[in-house]
């Protein structure tokens, strides 16, 4: 029988997506959103009739008598200081009784947060950046021994390149993680992704001769930088990254008419990556002998 589920705080549907490409029989019947401009995208993409725009007392009556048997939530790490800077992404999954889930072998490293789907993959993922060795070399989607280069979600030449404005670039560019097509992440500080095009320039020292000219005053420090090809990751670069438009596929996204990019990034920043979320539900429903 396929299961009925509801998504709260659905955004543009992250979850509803990972559904329909887990390898359960589900729908989303209801979904709930505050964001006017997300339950269009919702609408657009997954059908007028599910999205609604509610807020959470409202759920909460909603919600009486209705038992979920099973349960996934997302949350972002750092919201609990109320800066969410690396985005790292926590999961809850639960059960109820007496469904339950497999006796692990192991048990997390830290105590208590799982960094792997347990029985999927023995390895704990480990986040690049805090280490100071370069990531491991890269090959095809999946897992964390074999991730995908940056290329392979990149637009082809000619789509309309997402400029960073001189201003922006001056005051904020030696905050940005600054990305090539071909690595993983060469990081400048951390504040937000950007892609560097020219492959060819040691990112750092270019900084550095930027940042020497600028204390200087220099009026063409800009110019030092013109030559990384610095530029903005497009929408739908993001939607690939975050699963909703799978590499190589066919698979087709709706914005409605006149969304901004801004608008667009916001909603996308705010989203899940359906491919992790489409591996949990399949971890959720998995039968355990
Ligand atoms: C982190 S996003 C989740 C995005 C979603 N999982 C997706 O795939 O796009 C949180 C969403 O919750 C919505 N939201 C926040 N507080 C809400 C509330 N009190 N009631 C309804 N929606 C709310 C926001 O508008 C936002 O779209």
């Amino acid at each position: 029988m396929a299961i009925v589920a509801w998504e709260f705080y659905s955004g543009i549907g992250g979850l509803h997506l990972a559904l329909q490409r887990s390898t359960i029989d589900g729908n989303v019947v209801r979904a709930f959103d505050w964001d006017q401009t997300a339950c269009k995208v919702y609408s657009a993409n997954h059908g007028p009739n599910v999205v609604q725009k509610t807020i959470l007392p409202e759920l909460v009556k909603l919600g009486t008598g209705v038992h979920p048997t099973r349960l996934l939530i997302e949350n972002v790490a750092g919201f609990e200081f109320g800066i969410p800077n690396s985005r790292l992404r926590y999961y809850l999954l639960a059960k109820m009784a007496p469904l339950g889930f497999p006796t692990p072998t192991t048990s997390p490293s830290d105590g208590w947060i799982w960094r792997h789907i347990p029985g999927c993959d023995d390895s704990d993922w480990v986040d690049p950046r805090d280490s100071a060795s370069p990531p491991s070399p890269i090959s095809s989607a999946g897992s964390q021994s074999s991730v995908a280069k940056l290329r392979q979600f990149l637009d082809q030449d000619g789509a309309p390149i997402h400029v960073i404005p001189d201003r922006v670039l001056s005051k904020w560019g030696r905050l940005f993680d600054i990305v090539l097509p071909s690595s993983y992440t060469q990081l400048v500080e951390r504040a937000g992704s950007i892609l560097q095009t020219n492959e060819h320039l040691d990112t750092t020292c270019i900084f550095d001769e930027f940042l020497e000219a600028q204390a200087n005053n220099n009026p063409s420090a800009m110019d030092i930088l013109r030559p990384l090809g610095l530029r903005y990751f497009s929408p739908t670069e993001l939607l690939r990254l975050f699963y909703f438009l799978r590499p190589a596929s066919q698979d087709d996204f709706i914005w409605p008419e006149g969304l901004s990019a801004k608008t667009k990034y916001r909603l996308i920043g705010n989203s899940v990556n359906v491919f992790v979320v489409t591996e949990l539900i399949n971890f959720l429903y998995a039968e355990w002998a």
